[in-house]
Parts: structure tokens; C-alpha cells; sequence
């Protein structure tokens, strides 16, 4: 089967690409490369803009799975505009070509930051969505645009992924696990804006192991599906991040607890991928945080830029313009 995976050499595309390659599925990236190309050496990789494939070069795939865009809010604040586009009208368009090409499945990466701001409610995929900020709106943007070309001949899946976390080869230090344990590294505490926040986490191998049982599913399986191991508070993730750094380092890490308020509250229930897609995620944080610091050598300045989406952002001016 061929698969292309379009921002395929972000960081859940370079653990999910070497996993499909394993798999036997023969494999194709267009990525613009913003954080350079971390996927193994023998990998097709295309540099370009995904707003320049049409039907003929979409034609040669069976599926194709969507990771591109502007994947977090900084950088979706920091240009909305962009962030409308990427986001929003990019899936729709690709999802439309592939549609036109032929192409039999159309996975879309998409986030639990739809649910918005939720109180001590466990949110399935039927539960009402009410985000009210630019990332949130701009992922169910791009969702809808995608579903709503679902027929018989055409699956589209929604993969609603919580936070995701643990080490990629295209490293980022932006997401929550990652920055606590860099902040516990590097600081030797770890700061909370808010203890009380609810966030569903996922290790980068589990979700692309998401993504494998998506394209694996049933030519009859489509819709949305909630994606995570687990919903924890800010402040567990804290203590637990403590815990494993404190174990492997034998040093005292601290944590400071602030009372910021955050736009994004929310905890869900994985048992729709569970029970359509065998979708059964394995790993811990305790082992997410033991695995980033059994590399911890390899990663050099924990606070240079390449690890940053933001960063990289604003440096390749890529936001300019709204
Ligand atoms: N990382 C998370 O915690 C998380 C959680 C939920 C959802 N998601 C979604 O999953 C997807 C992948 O996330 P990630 O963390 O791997 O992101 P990433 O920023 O590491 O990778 C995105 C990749 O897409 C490429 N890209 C962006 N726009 C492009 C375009 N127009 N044409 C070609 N390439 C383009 C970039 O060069 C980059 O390599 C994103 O859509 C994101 O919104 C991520």
C-alpha cells in the first residue's frame, strides 16, 4: 500500500514514518522541512508545499495522512492568519484532491484542544466543542473540512490526539512533559501555572500507533476518535515528572505553583479507538520521562531553537503578515 504522509518530517511524523516503513507500507513525506529532515536516510522525502499537489500528483496513493500545519498555540497566535490557512483550508484542499485522485482513506491529525474549556466533564466525541481560540477553532476547522467528504468510497478518520509527549528524532522541548522535564533538568524545578488544569497525554509511539490502526481499520470505519493514554492534572504530570527525574538523578527537584488561568481545560474518553480501531496505548509518563533521560547526552543545549516551534517560527519569518 502507498501512503503519503503530508509534514511527515515534523515530530510525530519521524516515530510514525519508520513505524509504517516496518510495517511493509511504501511511504512518501511532502514537507516543507521547516525543522529540517530528521526521517530515516532511504525515505522519499518531497520538499514542497502541500498547497502545490493536485489530483495527478495525488493519484499514486492508497492514503493519505495529514500532520502538517501550525501545530501548537503559540505559533497560531503569533500569526492567525497562517494559522487559518495551514490549518484550516489545507486539509479541506488536500483532503478534497485526494478525494478526486482516487485516494481510498484520508487521515487527519487532528487535537482534544477542540473541547476548549470543559469542567470536571469526561468529553467523548460526541460532546459539544467550545474552544474560542485560534488553534482550537483552526483544528475543528480542518476536521470538519475533511469528514464532511466522507462517502462509501472515501474514509476519513479524525484522530482528536491529546498532548503529545516522549522522544521523536525531530525533538521538541514545547510540549508539556518535555518542557517539565527540561525545566527539571535545567532549573531543578519545575514551574505549574496551574495545578488544577486537566490535559489528556499521549507518548509520541502511541500515537503514531494511533495512526497505524487508522490506516489498518476496517475501509468501513471513519468519524472521530479521541486519542490519548490518560487525563491527568497539570500538577500530577508535575509530580510525576519530579518523581522519575529525582529517581534518575538522585538531585531534589523542585516545583513552583502559580495560578494562571488557562484557556484550555479538558479530559476525555478514549473507548471509541479502543473499541473500532484496537487502538491500546502502552506507555507511561514515568517511562516517557526515564526514556528522555536515558538520551539526555544526545540532546545538547536543551534550549536551542530547533526544539521550539515558536522559535523556528519567528526565525524563518514564516508568520509575517498576520
Ligand atoms: N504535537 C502535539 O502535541 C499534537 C497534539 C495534537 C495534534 N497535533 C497535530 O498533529 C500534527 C503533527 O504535529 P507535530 O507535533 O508533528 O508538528 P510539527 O510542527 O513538528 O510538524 C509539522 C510539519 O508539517 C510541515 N508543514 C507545515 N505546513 C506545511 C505545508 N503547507 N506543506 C508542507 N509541509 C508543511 C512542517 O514543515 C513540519 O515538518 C499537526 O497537525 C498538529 O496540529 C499535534
Amino acid at each position: 500500500m502507498r501512503i503519503l504522509v503530508a509534514g511527515g518530517a515534523g515530530y510525530i511524523g519521524s516515530v510514525l514514518v519508520p513505524v509504517l516503513q516496518d510495517h511493509g507500507y511504501d511511504v512518501d513525506v511532502v514537507d516543507l522541512l521547516w525543522f529540517g529532515n530528521h526521517l530515516p536516510e532511504d525515505t522519499r522525502v518531497i520538499q514542497k508545499d502541500l498547497f502545490q499537489l493536485g489530483v495527478a500528483e495525488l493519484k499514486p496513493y492508497d492514503q493519505v495522512v495529514f500532520l502538517a500545519g501550525l501545530s501548537n498555540d503559540p505559533m497560531a497566535e503569533y500569526s492567525p492568519a497562517l494559522n487559518f490557512i495551514q490549518n484550516g483550508a489545507l486539509p479541506s484542499y488536500l483532503a478534497f484532491q485526494a478525494k478526486q485522485a482516487g485516494v481510498k482513506r484520508f487521515v487527519y491529525a487532528s487535537s482534544c484542544s477542540v473541547y476548549g474549556y470543559t469542567v470536571n466533564e469526561l468529553y467523548d466525541e460526541d460532546a459539544p466543542v467550545t474552544c474560542a481560540y485560534p488553534y482550537g477553532i483552526s483544528k475543528l476547522e480542518g476536521e470538519n473540512g475533511v469528514l464532511q467528504l466522507q462517502d462509501e468510497n472515501f474514509s476519513t478518520i479524525a484522530l482528536r490526539q491529546g498532548t503529545v509527549c516522549g522522544h521523536s528524532p525531530r525533538m521538541r522541548f514545547d510540549l508539556i512533559v518535555n518542557t517539565m522535564f527540561k525545566c527539571a533538568i535545567q532549573d531543578g524545578e519545575i514551574t505549574v501555572n496551574n495545578p488544577s488544569i486537566w490535559r489528556p497525554l499521549i507518548d509520541v509511539r502511541d500515537t503514531s500507533s494511533a495512526f497505524l490502526r487508522a490506516i489498518q481499520a476496517d475501509r468501513e470505519i471513519s468519524g472521530i476518535f479521541n486519542v490519548a493514554k490518560d487525563n491527568f492534572t497539570v500538577g500530577q504530570v508535575a509530580d510525576f515528572v519530579k518523581d522519575e527525574i529525582e529517581a534518575c538523578t538522585g538531585k531534589k527537584i523542585g516545583v513552583k505553583i502559580k495560578d494562571v488561568q488557562d484557556f484550555r481545560n479538558y479530559k476525555v474518553t478514549c473507548d471509541r479507538a479502543r473499541t473500532y480501531l484496537g487502538f491500546q496505548p502502552e506507555h507511561s509518563i514515568t517511562g516517557i520521562v526515564h526514556a528522555l533521560h536515558e538520551r539526555l547526552e544526545n540532546y545538547g543545549d536543551l534550549d536551542q531553537e530547533g526544539y521550539s516551534n515558536i522559535a523556528v517560527f519567528k526565525k524563518l519569518n514564516l508568520g509575517v503578515g498576520g
